[in-house]
């Protein structure tokens, strides 16, 4: 059978490590595996790159994605559904495999109610899937933030200063409570609980005259203060109608700077985070996700999403998964709390 495959969203670490296990597990059945190019927008426009294990030759360790990857949505234009319908009869499809975070896995889930067959792959440096307690590409951006951290925690302490690192999580702060933890900050700061920076600047004095040098302050681009606590700017957004993070460290610093009269300085990750080689964890994540994938088109289990529990990968319903963002538990920010009180 002709199976496609699509990566979309925002890229990350093991996107390839997948491609090519859905490929080598589908060419040891005599299947034949399509790439689409650039997510949703290759489907609908008829953008194919062939893949065959050739192709798939060294792709295991690099990060990003061979196929492209865009934030393109066939909801989001008249004929895009339908355009989508042509490609998929043109080519023959039996069914297709769409990798992506929870913006690529709704569409999915929309599509297999109008007759697509799609089997479909979580992936997310955010971590923030529902249904699995892991996505690939979480280890590799925790392990970027936490050696940034690490190497931020010996200039601080020479200079004396406060550091606030901002790291990536819209709307969940799964890598900042991670990296956080790892790296020994002294408060984190994440989108599901609105910040009190009257209390951070309480914290850090305190600390800070206990003999606590070298303050590391993480906070999540999606993080936010309780209203009326501190001034933010009005949030621009991008052509899809997201608000576009990044910078929220800039203002957090400009209060804790006021607050403690410390000298504050300010690194944000950014993509840095979703660049470079996956880690280990990641790559075997990926593959047992690419396999499990073209079993479950094999086995015709359509509307299925691959996911890991309890160390095993099983099968979710798309539709339970999508719609709902994964939050850090409590229990998580429990041990946080420990450490940043
Ligand atoms: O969805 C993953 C993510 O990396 C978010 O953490 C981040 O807010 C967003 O993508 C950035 O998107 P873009 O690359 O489009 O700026």
């Amino acid at each position: 059978m002709n199976v496609g495959i699509l990566t979309g969203g925002g890229d990350c670490p093991g996107l390839n490590a997948v491609i090519r296990a859905v490929v080598r597990r589908a060419t040891e059945n005599g299947h034949t595996i399509i790439g689409f190019r650039d997510g949703w927008k290759g489907l609908m426009e008829d953008q194919t790159q062939m893949l065959d294990v050739e192709a798939c030759r060294g792709i295991l360790i690099r990060g990003g994605t061979i196929l492209g990857t865009t934030r393109y949505q066939p909801y989001a234009f008249e004929d895009g559904v339908e355009a989508c319908r042509r490609t998929y009869e043109q080519h023959n499809l039996s069914a297709l495999i769409a990798v992506g975070g929870d913006g690529t896995l709704a569409v999915a889930n929309r599509m297999v109610k109008e007759g697509f067959a799609i089997v479909g792959v979580p992936k997310t440096i955010d971590n923030d899937i529902k249904g699995t307690e892991r996505t690939f590409g979480f280890d590799t951006a925790v392990q970027t933030a936490t050696e940034a951290i690490d190497r931020l925690h010996s200039t601080a302490e020479s200079h004396d200063r406060v550091m606030v690192v901002e790291v990536m999580g819209r709307h969940v702060g799964h890598i900042a409570a991670w990296a956080g933890i790892a790296g020994g900050a002294s408060a984190i700061l994440v989108p599901e609980e609105p910040f009190d920076i009257r209390e951070i600047c309480r914290i850090i004095t305190r600390k800070h005259f206990e003999g606590r040098f070298a303050t590391i302050v993480v906070v999540a681009e999606g993080a936010s203060p309780i209203p009326g606590t501190m001034d933010v700017p009005e949030p621009e957004y991008n052509e899809f109608g997201q608000i576009k993070h990044g910078g929220v460290a800039y203002d957090v610093a400009k209060e804790l700077e006021r607050g403690t009269g410390f000298e504050t300085r300010v690194t944000v990750l950014g993509h840095i985070q979703r660049g470079g080689t996956p880690t280990a964890t990641d790559r075997v994540l990926s593959t047992r996700f690419g396999v499990a994938a073209m079993d479950a088109v094999i086995d015709q289990d359509f509307g299925a999403m691959v996911a890991l529990q309890s160390d095993r990968i099983v099968r979710k319903r798309l539709s339970d998964c999508v719609g709902e963002l994964k939050v850090v538990e409590n229990d998580l920010l429990r041990v946080a709390r420990v450490f940043t009180s």
